[in-house]
Formats: C-alpha cells, structure tokens, sequence
C-alpha cells in the first residue's frame, strides 16, 4: 500500500517485520528492517528503488493496485545491492522498455546480477538531471563509496527531497515511517549500529561527500533513505550526526573484549574492569565476552570506544577462534583514532598476547606496550599488577 510521503511523493516499500540478519549473517537484525522505494507522480511517474527479492511479487502486485505500470515513464535505481534491486527482474518482465536511470558502476552491478544487458540504461553522474514536469526535476548525486563504488542519491526539486539510499538509514521495522514518529531510542542506537558496521569503512568519503552535497547549497527538506526512516523532523540532525560519526568519533567509554578457555583470561578481563573503575570514575567500562554477544553490538561498543583492550588465551600457539575471527571483521571496519591493549593466559607457549597486537596494528589500532600475560591461574598477586597496564591504557586515550 502506498503512503504519502509529501505533495506527489508516496513510499512503496517493505517493511520487513521478520528479517533476522542480513548480508548473509554478517549483520544481526534486531528490531525488523525496510526496504524503501518510493513513487513519484508528476506529469512523469517515476519509481525510484525496488525491494530485496523475495519480496518481488507483493512489491508488484502492490504497485499494480496503485497504478497502471505502463504509467511508470522513468525508473531509478539508487543502488544494485539486491535488498534495493531484488524486484527489478520481476517489475522489468512487466515493463521491459522502461528506462532505468542509474550509475555507470550500477550498470555494471545490475547486469552482472540480473543478466539483463539489453534493459534500457541511462548511466549518470553528479550534477546530471531529469526533467519530470510541473516544474520539477530529478538531480544525481553520485555517493561512491557510500557504501558500494555504485551508490548514488537523488534530489527532487520543488519537493526537496534527498533520496539517500542507504546512508543515513538504520535497520528498524518503522510502520509509521517517520523519524518524528519513531521510538527514538531504537532510531538512534540502530543508526549508530549501521553506520559502524556498514560506513565506517568509508568515513573519509562521508567527510567528502557531506562537504560537497553542502556546497551544492540545495535546501532539503527530507532525507528518504532506503532503510527506516524518513527524516522529515529536523530532518539535517542525522546529516550532521554523521559529520561527528565520519570524524574518528569516540565517547569517553573502554571496552574489554576477550574469550577464555578456563576462566584465566575472564578474570583478567574483569579485573581490568574494576581498575578502570578505580583509576577513572568517569570511565564508561563495558566488558563483552566475544563469544555470547552479537559481533555487531560489539562493533557498536568499539566504535563509541577510545580505547579497547582485547584478550585471549593462547591455544595453539596462537589465539582462540572467537576472537581471530572477530579481529578479521574489526580489520575490515578500519576503525581511526583508537588505542589498544593486549592480555592473556597460557599454560605452555604464550604466543596469544604477540598475535594480538599484531593483528590489532593490522586492523589500525595503537597498540601500548604494557600487556597482561599470566602464567596458569592468574592469583591475587598477580591480578594486583593489572593496574599498571590499566593506568598505560588510560593514558595512551587520553
Ligand atoms: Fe541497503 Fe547496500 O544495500
């Protein structure tokens, strides 16, 4: 069903109650998602975006309801990644002839997913536009790298309206739509969890990006992004809150990571803990054992971190598999601007501390020389020495 947006503008998307992961099961979904696309009816019908495909025949048959699909003159695809595209095959089989508007590298990512070279592209780029009557009009704006080298955005004149895809989006089932409507606290924590797990990689091309879409000097009103909600209240708030995120953001907050065999490493971590407490009141200290809690909360936590401290015994002469296979996934988020400790136990070799700090400087954390690294069961005595690498931590942050 069709839901006004503003003027000539409605949402056709999905809201996608049920939806537990995502890109595979790299991404945990905890309070539902959407996909949203979006129909814009001038003297030019014009859909822009699809949703994921297996949503394809209700997506359809909805669009059908509303409209004759022969009426649909243009459409836009902002994106190729299959939750936005997912349709497209299915809605194309309807209206073969109809143009598709989109990146040179969606192009690209379009057919070589769908197989489908003779559909009718038009490729554009920054600054290109559509004329869709009553005065209005349709500008590009090229998001490379935002998240994939095909992403774009698209600016509705008059209406002044940002279709943004998937930046500024969150995964939230919002039946309401709105952001003025949202349970604020599921909006923003979801907002965050997005842009750590998805855009961090990419925060030097947010920083270019924001600066030119500033430049452009266009007035917009609302932000129709692809995920959640539409910004319609204060809708620059999430414009500016990624200027803050894109800046080697960090709260005044550690984090201990770590995994343990027989409980060795556990004690450390938590005695690191109640050091911080004591040496840095202020200190907001989260402890999360890597492998009960969701790997993306965890990046949530690291990216609000200044500094983390990641643990593990040595098993192999190496590290646990929990924890390596997390320190590949923190590597690829390319968090800047953090520092890092190491601690562990060993009972024969002890390499675990060496493979962590060298995988942590791999994955751009300053790594402080103290470390922890007990022998056996940590005693009291030893956990008495903690303090030193706690104090070496909090000072590497400051
Ligand atoms: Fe929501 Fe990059 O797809």
């Amino acid at each position: 069903m069709k839901k006004l947006v503003k003027n000539n503008v409605y949402w056709v998307g999905k809201i996608d109650w049920e939806l537990t992961e995502f890109h595979g099961s790299e991404y945990s979904i905890n309070n539902g998602s959407s996909q949203n696309a979006y129909l814009i009816q001038e003297e030019k019908t014009v859909l822009i975006d699809t949703v994921w495909g297996p949503h394809k025949d209700e997506f359809v048959e909805n669009l059908k309801n509303e409209i004759d699909l022969n009426e649909i003159d243009y459409i836009v695809i902002n994106h190729g990644e299959p939750d936005h595209s997912g349709s497209l095959p299915a809605l194309m089989k309807e209206i073969p002839n109809t143009p598709i508007y989109c990146s040179a590298n969606a192009k690209k990512s379009l057919t070589g997913q769908y197989h489908h070279p003779e559909w009718n592209f038009n490729t554009v780029k920054t600054g290109d536009s559509l004329d869709i009557g009553n005065g209005k009009k349709l500008v590009f704006v090229e998001m490379k790298m935002l998240h994939w080298p095909d992403s774009m955005a698209t600016y509705l004149t008059g209406d002044n309206i940002l279709f943004s895809n998937d930046a500024f989006g969150q995964h939230y089932a919002l039946n309401e739509l709105f952001n003025d409507k949202a349970d604020e606290s599921i909006l923003w924590e979801e907002a965050m969890k997005y842009y750590a797990n998805i855009l961090n990689p990419f925060s030097s091309f947010v920083t270019k990006k924001l600066e030119e879409i500033q430049n452009m000097n266009i007035q917009i009103d609302i932000i129709a992004t692809s995920h959640g909600t539409i910004w319609r209240e204060n809708s620059m708030q999430i414009v500016k809150k990624y200027a803050e995120w894109a800046n080697e953001y960090k709260e005044n907050q550690i984090t201990i990571i770590y995994d343990s065999m027989w409980g060795a490493t556990q004690k450390i971590a938590h005695k690191i803990a109640m050091d911080l407490r004591d040496l840095s009141p202020d200190t907001r200290v989260k402890v999360l054992n890597v492998a009960d809690v969701d790997k993306n909360d965890i990046m949530t936590e690291v990216f609000k971190s200044k500094a983390i401290a990641v643990g593990s015994p040595t098993v192999g002469r190496t590290i646990i598999t929990s924890v390596a296979g997390w320190l590949h996934f923190l590597e690829e988020l390319k968090f800047k601007g953090k520092v890092a400790g190491v601690f562990g136990s060993y009972g024969w070799s002890g390499e675990g501390n060496k493979v962590l700090r060298k995988k942590l400087e791999g994955a751009g954390f300053k790594v402080i020389d103290a470390e922890i690294k007990a022998m056996w069961m940590p005693d009291r005595e030893f956990l008495e020495s903690t303090v030193d690498f706690s104090k070496a931590l909090l000072n590497a942050a400051k």
